[in-house]
């Protein structure tokens, strides 16, 4: 069901959950400092209680008043709010963030999104969102408000902000240490936040506890077979080329017929869900992914598609 941002607002104001666009996918967001809301949230995409959310604020200001945010948050979000990169931050004691939002931890992702409709929608609330990405637990996350409708069958309210920019999930540096931690790949590289806070990050691939319970190694996922990194396709198969790869399947898509790392991004999760219907309506094996370079949003690209892959 397509709402405006007005009507938005008014259900969010009942503690009802809304998906809207954002920059990089759209999100399913919920009152963050409502038990009911943000339990709505969890119990609509099916997802594991253990799984913190990320709180999305209208303004630096505003997220100032729910968590301790250290030099180093300061200089980044100086330079990259609004905008793809999530924080993970000491939650301040006296901010009434649903335990359930936090999984309980004592802290808080937190976000400031890039997207006109975004901040326009939380500029009129007096309270922070909880927001996910709008897609079944595990799945695909969505780029368009039709793929939020194909995920839960149109009984969730959508904001069309049309296609994500984007198209993959926020970059999450994880703050609450000594030693920043790069929990998810996003366009937000690694080697943007060494240069401003100048201090070496980790990432997740060489930290062995999992700081993001929703980092598992099975997610985004389609819901057939899917083979990455691919030098060859079978007749079986759905291809999604990058540039100059040229491999041929039954249906064969181009990621960015240009090379265009971006590009690619933005087209990825829409590709997929599309290559995921063509192998269902025609009975194929799967979904085949060429190469894709491991540079800038591809290392965000290669992490998210080798999670998909994942058996
Ligand atoms: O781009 C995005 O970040 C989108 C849009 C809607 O803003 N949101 C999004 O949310 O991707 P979600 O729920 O799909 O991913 C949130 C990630 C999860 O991996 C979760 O574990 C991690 O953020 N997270 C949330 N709170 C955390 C915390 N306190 N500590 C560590 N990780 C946390
Ligand atoms: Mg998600």
């Amino acid at each position: 069901m397509l709402v405006n941002i007005a009507d938005a607002s008014v259900l969010l104001k009942q503690n009802k959950v809304v998906a809207f666009p954002t920059e990089t996918v759209y999100g399913l967001g919920g009152n963050a400092l409502s038990d009911d809301a943000v339990q709505s949230i969890f119990t609509i995409k099916g997802r594991p209680a253990n799984n913190p959310l990320i709180i999305h604020f209208n303004s630096v200001a505003q997220a100032l008043n729910y968590c301790e945010l250290d030099p180093r948050a300061l200089k980044l979000i100086s330079i990259l709010w609004p905008g793809p990169l999530t924080i993970v931050a000491i939650k301040k004691k006296e901010a009434k963030i649903s335990s359930f939002a936090s999984a309980g931890l004592d802290t808080i992702a937190v976000r400031y999104p890039d997207h006109a409709i975004a901040q326009k929608l939380l500029s009129g609330l007096n309270f922070p969102l909880a927001a996910p990405s709008a897609n079944i637990s595990g799945s695909i996350s969505p780029t368009s408000a039709v793929h939020v409708s194909d995920s839960f069958g149109g009984s969730v309210p959508v904001i069309d902000g049309g296609k994500a920019n984007i198209g993959l999930e926020s970059t999450i540096i994880d703050l609450t240490s000594q030693s920043p931690v790069i929990l998810r790949y996003g366009f937000i590289t690694p080697e943007v936040i060494v240069k401003i806070i100048n201090q070496e990050v980790n990432t997740e691939n060489n930290i062995s506890i999992l700081k993001a319970p929703g980092m598992m190694d099975k997610h985004y996922a389609p819901s057939c077979n899917l083979r990455v990194n691919a030098s060859k396709a079978f007749s079986d198969e759905v291809v999604l080329n990058f540039g100059r790869s040229n491999l041929e399947g039954a249906f064969s898509y181009n990621l960015s017929p240009t090379s265009n790392i971006n590009e690619a991004a933005t087209n990825l999760f829409a590709f997929m869900r599309q290559a995921e219907k063509v192998v269902l309506w025609n009975k194929l094996k799967g979904i085949v992914i060429a190469p894709i370079p491991n540079i800038g949003i591809g290392l965000a690209i290669n992490d998210r598609i080798s999670r998909a892959a994942f058996n």
